[in-house]
């Protein structure tokens, strides 16, 4: 009797969430998800503009650079991250709710991908270091190809949340894929295209 006055385990074991907790985090969850991969595909947007504007003069490239500077930083700590922790603790909150979805293979395979894109944003936040330091060797090139991952993960994870334990593995994912590495390829020609186009109209200015 006494125990069950001073412990608060008993009160703790007895908590039962509201019918429609379950609704509300992962309505939150996925505002999460949203609000953190566009902070990701913006922030490595602006990592390859910080890096292209290498190709100025000095004093534009210096304050181009501090500019992109500062975005980084904010956008970073106030948009990425913030996402990121929102969509795990509701994460969290739902596995709370329902443990029963980590007894599932699906979940082990989507905690698999999400520690990947963990890791994608702690390596995104190095690079965004070296290039705050002026020490970053990664080429705007190099840079677009890795803009790609998250895109990859985001489709991976999204289908193993619908899909759960029937993930298909027909022609439609076949084409899905495709379409992706489709996407890919044309913004790495693009750019490409828009690089050989501005040096050729350099080259045709300096001829006169
Ligand atoms: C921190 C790790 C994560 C955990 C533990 C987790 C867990 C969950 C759980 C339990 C659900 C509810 C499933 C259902 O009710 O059918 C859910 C829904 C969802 N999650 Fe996650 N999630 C995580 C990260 C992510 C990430 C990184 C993404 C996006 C790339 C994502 C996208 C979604 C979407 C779109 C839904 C809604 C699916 C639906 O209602 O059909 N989750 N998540």
């Amino acid at each position: 009797m006494l125990a069950s006055l001073t412990s608060p385990l008993p009160a703790l074991m007895a908590f039962s969430w509201p019918p429609e907790a379950y609704l509300w985090f992962k309505t939150l969850h996925i505002v999460g998800v949203v609000v953190w991969f566009a902070g990701l595909f913006y922030l490595v947007r602006l990592f390859i503009y910080h890096r292209e504007a290498e190709e100025l003069e000095p004093a534009l490239k210096t304050a181009f650079q501090d500019q992109y500077a500062l975005m980084e930083r904010r956008l970073a700590n106030i948009i990425t991250t913030p996402g990121m922790v929102v969509a795990v603790v509701c994460a969290a909150g739902l596995l709370s709710v329902n443990p029963a979805w980590l007894k599932q293979g699906w979940m082990h395979a989507k905690l698999a991908f999400v520690a990947a894109l963990l890791a994608y944003h702690w390596f995104c936040y190095r690079v965004m270091g070296q290039l705050q330091k002026g020490s970053c060797t990664w080429s705007p090139k190099r840079l677009r190809a890795l803009n790609e991952l998250p895109t990859l993960l985001l489709v991976i994870v999204v289908m193993l949340v619908v899909f759960k334990n029937q993930f298909p593995t027909g022609a439609a994912t076949w084409f899905i894929v495709a379409l992706v590495v489709f996407m890919a390829a044309s913004i790495q020609f693009y750019a490409r295209w828009r690089r050989l186009r501005a040096e050729r109209l350099a080259a045709e200015a300096a001829a006169g």
